[in-house]
């Protein structure tokens, strides 16, 4: 029976790519999506993939929408991409307590609150692969991320502790830190900024999409059952 892989955010951007890669390999797909229903249509009319909307910083509605899932996809689920993430950047000095929260509860709560819904599942099934989308901004800092920085770091924590608690069930549970890729969410940054960030990259340019999918479809594999804990760094040669 293939593999069943639930990508939250997986309807643009690095989760699209990573669900439509995860298609081409053979997985059975299903891709969350929160607000965006029209790139979430064309995102279905052109891969075929199931999309489901839901709001994954709200335990109840991740709860329910992992139980839509499995009910269409007849199965529970095996690989979990917590990709799902959003940006409210700002210098601290001008930040909203509502701009910390609401990345508080879009980046990191949500990982807590999918993992813990189907974590149950794949103890009992001996297998599971679990991958929790960081950034460089979680290794590394930076200027107007205080709160997007301080998700992507907390889910290197987070993601190294649920993989000792699975390590002697088959389960992994591994973190990627992509640098600065190509999307909307960078398309955003201030073109003054954005040349400051481009020069700190060893590489001189953003990543591509598919630099981060086809690190995820490894990590994934049946075969990649050693690899857990772990923090892969993909960022054009960026350190701190
Ligand atoms: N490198 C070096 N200096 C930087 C910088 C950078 N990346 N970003 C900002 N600065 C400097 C500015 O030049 C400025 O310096 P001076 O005070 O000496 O003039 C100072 O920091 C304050 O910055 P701004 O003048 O830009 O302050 P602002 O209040 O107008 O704007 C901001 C703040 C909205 C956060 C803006 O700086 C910004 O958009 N920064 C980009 C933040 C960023 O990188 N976001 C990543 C989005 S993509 C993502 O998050 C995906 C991922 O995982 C990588």
């Amino acid at each position: 029976m293939k593999k069943i892989a639930l990508v939250t955010g997986g309807t643009r951007g690095i989760g699209g790519g990573i669900a439509r890669r995860l298609k081409e390999a053979g997985y059975r797909v299903a891709a969350n999506y929160h607000k965006d229903v029209a790139a979430a249509q064309k995102f279905h009319a052109e891969t075929a993939i199931p999309i489901f909307s839901w709001d994954v910083s709200d335990y109840e509605s991740c709860a329910r929408g992992v139980e839509d899932v499995c009910a269409m996809m007849e199965g529970s689920i095996d690989i979990l991409i917590n990709n799902a993430g959003i940006t409210r950047d700002g210098m601290l000095h001008k930040m909203e307590p509502s701009s910390w929260q609401l990345v508080l509860d879009t980046n990191l709560t949500s990982v807590f609150n999918m993992c813990r819904l189907v974590i149950g599942p794949m103890r009992e099934k001996k297998f599971g692969r679990i991958i929790n989308m960081s950034s460089v901004n979680g290794v590394k800092g930076q200027i107007g991320q205080s709160n997007y920085s301080a998700t992507k770091a907390g889910i290197i924590g987070f993601t190294k502790s649920l993989a000792l608690e699975s390590a002697s069930r088959g389960i992994t549970v591994n973190a990627v830190a992509p640098g600065y890729i190509s999307t909307d969410m960078t398309d955003a940054i201030r073109e003054d900024v954005r040349e400051k960030i481009v020069a700190g990259i060893p590489m001189g340019r953003f990543g591509k999409i598919d630099e981060i999918a086809q690190a995820v479809l490894y990590l994934v594999d049946e075969n990649a059952s050693y690899v857990t804990g772990i923090t892969l760094n993909i960022n054009g040669g960026q350190y701190l």
